[in-house]
């Protein structure tokens, strides 16, 4: 009967404890401790998949997000958006926006954006040559429609002069992955 007794509470005690463990990684799974360093995840998104990898983003790190907006919003019509995105990477125009963004206050700024004509849409060239990355880093991420992320950020840092660029998180569409950016950002060792 005791021995009993003692089997019953060892299972409980085994049974708490597996619980507590697992409840504690799903818990803590999902955010990465920054230490002290400020983060923002500032992004711009046509079409919401890049939005999407922004939240995630946001959530992992707990850190300020900021939507970049241009002053003129991009057509609906989307072979319009592929036409005005063309030339505007010809001549490299730098849209204006509705707010510059500041990032005087980070130490570490997610710059996120869907890879358009095989670099980053022109709302995240102003954003980038508006605010002064001199010894920040800038950790860079797009999401692309199969192409990859091409010249991204490679271009990214030849606007953000004086920043220090991480690699990126490239991603097709929609297909961002929870796991995969908190794999991602580990490996930064920000
Ligand atoms: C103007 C424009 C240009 C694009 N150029 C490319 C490209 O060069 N390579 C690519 O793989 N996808 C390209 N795409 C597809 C987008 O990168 C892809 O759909 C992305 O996930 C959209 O992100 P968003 O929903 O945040 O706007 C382009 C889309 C648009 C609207």
């Amino acid at each position: 009967m005791k021995k009993i007794a003692f089997i019953i509470i060892g299972v409980l005690i085994f049974c708490t404890a597996a619980g507590y463990i697992v409840l504690n990684k799903l818990n803590t799974g999902k955010e990465i401790d920054m230490g002290d360093k400020k983060v923002l995840v500032a992004y711009y998104s046509y079409s919401g998949n890049t939005k999407k990898v922004a939240e995630k983003i946001q959530n992992i790190t707990k850190g300020d997000i900021f939507e970049i907006v241009p002053k003129t919003s991009y057509s609906n019509n989307y072979d319009e958006v592929v036409a005005l995105a063309q030339e505007e990477k010809q001549k490299d125009v730098r849209p204006e926006l509705v707010d510059n963004g500041n990032v005087k206050d980070y130490d570490i700024i997610f710059v996120g954006t869907p890879v358009w004509w095989y670099t980053m849409a022109g709302p995240v060239r102003t954003f980038l040559t508006k605010n002064d990355f001199t010894g920040k880093t800038i950790v860079p991420f797009c999401t692309h429609g199969g192409g990859g992320a091409s010249s991204t950020y490679v271009d990214m840092q030849k606007l953000a002069k004086g920043a220090k660029i991480t690699e990126g998180y490239t991603s097709y569409e929609k297909s961002a992955k929870d796991s995969e950016i908190i794999e991602w950002i580990n490996k930064l060792k920000l």
